[in-house]
């Protein structure tokens, strides 16, 4: 949000870009106050807008400008832990995980220390599988989830059609706080949870999709899942390496496992994970452009983290520039979009806006540009069978699959290489 218009008046200016480009939903990084330890992901008030990005009134305006262009609108919701400064932390604290003394050996995904934080005002200890300044929810207190279960009412009734539910693998603890991170993420009873939030939705038309960070390492943690999300998210494909051996049998089993009733979603950027055009490319135009082929042709959803449709790379923050909480930051993959090459629409930005050689303006202008090939590529997917795919025998280091009657293929070596009599450039897309 920061970095693609920085605010949400600033979203409803650039939504001609998203329309143009040709997608359905657009997704919101947290718009709630925040003391922004963590940049929004530390919530302090769910039923309020963050004064940075406006009012109420102006997503209401974002929600009714989107709609005219077909576009839904999803939001970020963290029902993990909450801020530090969040009103329940002082009035309810009962909604939190609370221990006389360190009962375990969980470590804070961001500390690496203990999970556990002394608090002087309660004389226990509380837990935070992030920060100190995001303490975990107790979704063992059904007045919890009674809080949650209003808060997606609350949303829901304002027009979200989505939601991106943050550490959705994490919300629910063993009750014995027993050692082992398996213990503290991706326990079995946290699909009672989605079950539940599945009926919420369905009272509304069209039914909201529940989409989870599903933050699991393996595929086999990846399934459960699909029992109650809509989507969860494939990290095992994100952190892959850009190679046909490791993301083609991630591609195969994904598939294979999905229920009749479910969709695959695959995304190869996003503002945790270093942007594709950098991790997976290299900044190479050639392997920018086959990445954006993978991912658009694959079937199912496919999430594009801004500036993925420019071939945009890693930002460059200077130390002295480092806003985020984790080591190594984050910053470089959120820095600011570039819409023209003189960089003037940001002034003063959150993060340094060095590089503009990749940039809306000029790609826009010239028609054989990453924005144009991204545009291109969504307005054919449309085209294309939305739930099957079949590997189809092809040479060495050239991917080609099935979707329905056409046939994607892809050349992922930087050789030249023919499939079924077809000449492909070094890392070429095709639609055969
Ligand atoms: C999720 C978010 C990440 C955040 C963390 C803690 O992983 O994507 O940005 O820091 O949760 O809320």
């Amino acid at each position: 949000m920061r970095s693609f218009a920085g605010d949400l008046a600033g979203l409803v200016r650039r939504l001609d870009h998203l329309e143009r480009l040709g997608v359905d939903a657009v997704w919101l990084s947290p718009v709630h106050p925040s003391p922004n330890v963590d940049w929004g992901y530390d919530v302090a008030d769910y039923l309020d807008v963050h004064p940075d990005f406006g009012t109420l009134a102006d997503y209401d305006a974002l929600v009714a400008e989107a709609a005219r262009r077909n576009i839904d609108v999803w939001l970020d919701l963290v029902p993990n832990h909450t801020s530090d400064r969040h009103a329940w932390f002082t009035d309810r604290p009962e909604y939190y995980v609370w221990s006389a003394d360190v009962p375990n050996d969980w470590r804070s995904v961001f500390t690496g220390g203990s999970a556990w934080t002394w608090d002087a005002r309660r004389k226990r200890y509380y837990l935070h599988q992030f920060a100190p300044q995001q303490p975990d929810l107790d979704w063992w207190n059904d007045d919890v989830r009674a809080e949650f279960d209003a808060i997606l009412r609350f949303w829901f009734d304002r027009g979200v059609r989505g939601l991106r539910i943050d550490v959705a693998h994490g919300l629910v603890k063993d009750r014995e706080l027993r050692d082992g991170v398996e213990h503290m993420r991706n326990r079995p009873e946290v699909h009672e949870i989605y079950r539940r939030w599945q009926e919420i939705a369905a009272a509304y038309d069209p039914k909201p999709t529940l989409m989870g960070e599903t933050y699991v390492l393996s595929l086999p943690e990846l399934y459960p899942y699909w029992q109650h999300l809509d989507l969860a998210q494939n990290f095992p494909f994100v952190r892959a390496g850009f190679e046909l051996g490791q993301l083609r049998p991630i591609v195969e089993q994904t598939m294979a496992h999905l229920p009749p009733d479910r969709r695959a979603v695959w995304f190869a950027s996003n503002h945790d994970h270093s942007r594709l055009a950098t991790r997976w490319a290299g900044g190479d135009e050639a392997k920018i452009r086959a990445a954006l082929f993978l991912l658009l042709t694959l079937p199912g959803v496919a999430i594009l983290y801004q500036g993925d449709e420019l071939g945009l790379e890693d930002g460059r923050v200077p130390p002295g520039r480092v806003v985020d909480l984790a080591d190594p930051p984050r910053d470089p993959e959120r820095t600011p979009l570039p819409w023209t090459r003189s960089g003037a629409e940001w002034r003063d930005p959150w993060l340094p806006l060095e590089d503009t050689s990749r940039n809306v303006e000029d790609q826009e202008a010239d028609p054989g540009s990453i924005l144009h090939y991204t545009r291109d590529l969504i307005r054919a997917r449309r085209g294309l069978d939305d739930r099957s795919y079949e590997t189809l025998p092809s040479p060495d280091g050239v991917w080609a699959y099935a979707r329905g009657a056409r046939a994607c293929v892809l050349n992922l070596t930087s050789k030249p290489q023919v499939y079924d009599g077809e000449r492909l450039a070094p890392w070429e897309g095709r639609l055969v």
